[in-house]
């Protein structure tokens, strides 16, 4: 089996769905509680044991770059004042030197085309995908859980979890076949089917572990949902040549590209915060108590 080294993440997308505060600032640097969404992503890599990183970006992503780079004004400054805590905050984030790849994708064509754009800085080799605004909380991070289940069965393997049925045409949908060890063989892979002609309400939650050959079918992939070329299309095609396995996350994903899933990450990773968790808890009782200022509005 090819070792695991190297993640993809895609964050050339234009987030709309947060203007304006996206209008000048990517939506992959909105914070939970005090951390970039991105970052997040990034760490949960760290802990599945990824070694480097394939960012995709797209125009006016610049903060991105920056964000992982050496900043030593800013740690002389947190030196010089005695800012231990901060300065080993930042110190902790910053990659290793060549340890994170950057290329554009040029023009918006959906996610499909977006990794595609990857595939000389993968090379011939298995990758992960983690598409950022899935935030994943939990004990142990989402890819760190496919990655136990890639090391038993090779192939691809996919993270799912359940949608309400209602929901299946906001996401890619697969079909559940037999059971293997931690997780089971996908018969089946629609991107965004109507409710009631969905093979199943197990939905591809954002992590992926890929082989490299997916790179030759995205090349020319036609589009699909959305007029976008889409991931999930060329996934289908692969699977008529290489297996495809499912694992249902033992955590929870949320969706921080849509609003209430961002505000619902806040407060979970608020709660979880030690320091932080009674002041919040304190915080929204405030609000919805029976006499709280938002009662009745
Ligand atoms: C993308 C994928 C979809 C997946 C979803 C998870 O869709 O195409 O298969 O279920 O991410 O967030 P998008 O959210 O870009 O429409």
């Amino acid at each position: 089996m090819r070792k695991l080294r190297k993640a993809v993440i895609p964050v050339a997308g234009l987030g709309t769905r947060f203007l304006p505060a996206t209008k000048s600032m990517p939506k992959e640097m909105l914070t939970v509680v005090d951390k970039p969404i991105l970052h997040y992503a990034v760490e949960e890599a760290y802990e599945a044991g990824i070694e480097h990183f394939v960012l995709v970006t797209g125009r006016n992503k610049s903060a991105i770059e920056d964000y992982f780079d050496m900043q030593p004004e800013l740690l002389a400054m947190l030196e010089k004042s005695g800012k231990s805590a901060q300065l080993e905050l930042l110190r902790d984030l910053q990659p290793r030197a060549g340890s994170i790849s950057y290329t554009r994708q040029q023009s918006p064509e959906g996610l499909g085309h977006a990794v595609w754009c990857a595939r000389d800085i993968v090379g011939d080799e298995p990758f992960a995908l983690l598409l950022p605004d899935m935030v994943s909380f939990g004990d142990r991070g989402c890819l760190a859980q496919i990655v136990e289940t890639y090391n038993s069965t090779g192939g691809n393997v996919i993270a799912v979890e359940n949608c309400a049925p209602h929901e299946t045409d906001q996401y890619g949908i697969v079909g559940r076949g037999a059971e293997i060890g931690t997780g089971f063989q996908i018969t089946e892979m629609v991107e965004k089917p109507a409710p009631g002609v969905a093979p199943s309400n197990m939905y591809i939650n954002g992590r992926y572990i890929l082989q490299p050959e997916i790179f030759d079918i995205l090349g020319s992939q036609t589009r699909g949902a959305g007029n976008e070329i889409q991931l999930t299309d060329a996934m289908a095609r692969l699977m008529a040549k290489q297996a495809f396995y499912g694992r249902q996350f033992n955590g929870r994903m949320f969706d921080c590209g849509s609003k209430l899933g961002f505000i619902q990450a806040n407060i979970a990773f608020a709660l979880q915060r030690p320091e932080l968790r009674n002041s919040v808890m304190e915080g929204i009782r405030s609000l919805v108590e029976p006499d709280g200022m938002l009662t009745g509005t």
